[in-house]
């Protein structure tokens, strides 16, 4: 079993200074736990985090482009968050899937571009409450996962967010997150075979201090993808240390 990996999605948060200070603040702050962090961060700030995170804290981005290079204005390439030390990249938030159009096929694009450039794409899926209230959550997220990825191979991070749950106060339960975790790693054991056990499946959605450890307590759940309460360096420290 994998252990579990805390990994920090800073969205549209933080200037490159910020970023700076942010991550000083950790290096003199961290007593390093039994967890992996990884920050999530906007494209201009990875070479702040580059030189100041502590020894051991991974980066990467959180979205990347289809294309190896080219006239593809705006976008960010693997290549390039490859070569400012990223090992890590978000693909399929439900942020880019709802305000950015982007389809299933588009998500398993992006991460097979990823790992063709040596990192770890963070595939995101997830139900709407509609859905959820049919009763529907666990087909639907399956499906969004299968078409996801396509042609994708084992070395993938599964994010499962609740989109109901993102940002609203309103976390899934333990047993909740971990009845999608545990229909996930079925569908990768289907997909993967016995390299499935390697792969980490996250639960994201209103994960906060005081609520990580019973959510990752739980057999098929290796981590968390946290939004707000990434941004401030002691919620950082207090999920760490309840992951011990
Ligand atoms: P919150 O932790 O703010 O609910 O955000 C979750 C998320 O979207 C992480 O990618």
């Amino acid at each position: 079993m994998p252990n579990n990996l805390l990994a920090l999605n800073w969205k549209m948060n933080k200037t490159p200074t910020e970023a700076r200070a942010w991550a000083q603040d950790l290096s003199e702050k961290l007593v390093p736990g039994d967890a992996t962090l990884a920050v999530m961060a906007p494209a201009v700030t990875l070479s702040a985090l580059a030189a100041n995170l502590p020894a051991g804290v991974a980066f990467g981005g959180q979205d990347v482009s289809a294309h190896d290079s080219g006239a593809y204005t705006g976008e960010i390439s693997a290549a390039m968050l490859k070569d400012v030390g990223a090992s890590y990249v978000v693909v399929g938030h439900s942020e880019r899937r709802d305000y950015h159009g982007e389809s299933d096929a588009l998500v398993a694009a992006k991460a097979r571009q990823a790992q063709a450039n040596g990192l770890i794409p963070i595939v995101c899926v997830g139900e709407k409450l509609d859905v959820r209230e049919k009763g529907e959550h666990v087909p639907f997220t399956l499906a969004q996962l299968t078409g996801s990825l396509e042609g994708v191979s084992s070395d993938v991070v599964i994010a499962y967010e609740p989109v109901w749950a993102i940002g609203t106060g309103r976390t899934a339960t333990a047993d909740d997150a971990e009845e999608l975790a545990a229909a996930i790693r079925g569908a990768l054991e289907q997909r993967y075979g016995a390299a499935a056990a390697e792969v980490r499946v996250l639960y994201g959605g209103s994960v906060k201090p005081d609520n990580i450890a019973s959510i990752c307590a739980k057999p098929n759940v290796n981590g968390a993808l946290v939004g707000g309460a990434s941004l401030k360096v002691s919620d950082v420290l207090g999920m760490n240390d309840a992951l011990k």
